[in-house]
């Protein structure tokens, strides 16, 4: 089965033949509960390789819950949230992903040490459910570029994706992905100490206008691309949400902008290793 799968610092999004899938992606330690309250759809209570913890909305009774934050997602909470979110995609025993790394950590080391880390057999347990399966292939593609996928144009394209610790700054021309003009913002929704909007977009621009030009075509994606489309108007007059797509048996459907990294990844995919579909994408 080919998967998407956008481990972002603060929600996992996931998309793949059976659908769309979104959770919490903090991870946090086990303890025994006397009262077995459930606290949302993916209350995860998990073991892999002896290590035993609480995940996704569950991880809230954990006194260390929480989500490693940065730029890189070489770490082993990263492969859990893999593993978890792989977990609830069907049945399968093998299994095809992209996943995605931000800009500025999108080296061939980095790369090699994620596939290292994430290749192979696995098996985890979740609320007494154990699966073992196999990850065969894995591609690492660029968060924020990536998105361009879900929604493919031609000329330049500036697209901005504002995460919860990170903010991918990626640029196109013509279908190609432009290092040169691409970057991360070294912080994200959860990490700044304002709540207004102005003021981010405000941050925003002041990193990016240097690149790039005002009147830019720019694309929004991540969770808060909708609120923050007004605001970034008075820097980007162009700025759009992106309208990102998903194809499925013939048919598209739109998907929120906090699933366009993770509907990039599943399009990547499928030009990868769909075999009726084989197509090369920049990833
Ligand atoms: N519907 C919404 N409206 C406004 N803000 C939202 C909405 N959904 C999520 N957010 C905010 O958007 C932020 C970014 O969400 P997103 O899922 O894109 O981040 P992430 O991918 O987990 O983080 P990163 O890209 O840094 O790893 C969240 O921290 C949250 O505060
Ligand atoms: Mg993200």
């Amino acid at each position: 089965m080919i998967v998407g799968f956008d481990w972002g610092n603060n929600e996992t999004k996931i998309v793949c033949p059976i659908g769309l899938i979104k959770f919490p992606s903090q991870i946090g330690e086990y303890s025994e509960r006397n009262l077995e309250s459930k606290h949302g759809d993916y209350d995860m209570s998990f073991e892999h390789k002896g290590r035993k913890g609480f995940a996704g909305t569950l991880a809230l009774e954990s006194d260390f819950g929480g989500s490693i934050m940065g730029e890189s997602k070489s770490h082993q909470d990263a492969l859990i949230r893999l593993l978890l979110g792989l977990f609830h995609c069907g049945n399968s025993t093998s299994y095809q992903v992209v996943v995605g790394q931000p800009i500025s950590m999108h080296t061939p080391a980095e790369k090699k040490a994620i596939k290292d880390m994430i290749i192979g057999k696995h098996t985890i347990t979740v609320n007494d459910f154990t699966r073992t399966f196999t990850i065969t292939d894995c591609e690492i593609a660029a968060e924020g570029g990536a998105s361009f996928w879900s929604a493919p144009v031609s000329g330049t394209v500036r697209i901005i994706d504002v995460g919860s610790a990170t903010i991918n700054c990626a640029s196109l021309i013509n279908k190609k992905y432009l290092n040169k003009d691409s970057f991360t913002l070294p912080f994200g929704m959860e990490t700044i100490q304002t709540n207004d909007l102005n003021d981010l977009a405000r941050g925003i621009y002041s990193n990016t206008s240097k690149r790039w030009k005002k009147e830019d075509a720019v694309l929004l994606i991540g969770g808060v691309a909708k609120s923050l489309v007004e605001p970034m108007r008075a820097y980007y007059p162009n700025v759009e949400v992106m309208k990102s797509t998903v194809k499925e048996n013939g048919t598209i459907n739109e998907v929120e902008p906090i699933f366009a990294n993770a509907a990039g990844f599943y399009a990547i995919g499928r030009g990868l290793y769909d075999i009726n579909k084989k197509q090369k994408r920049s990833v």
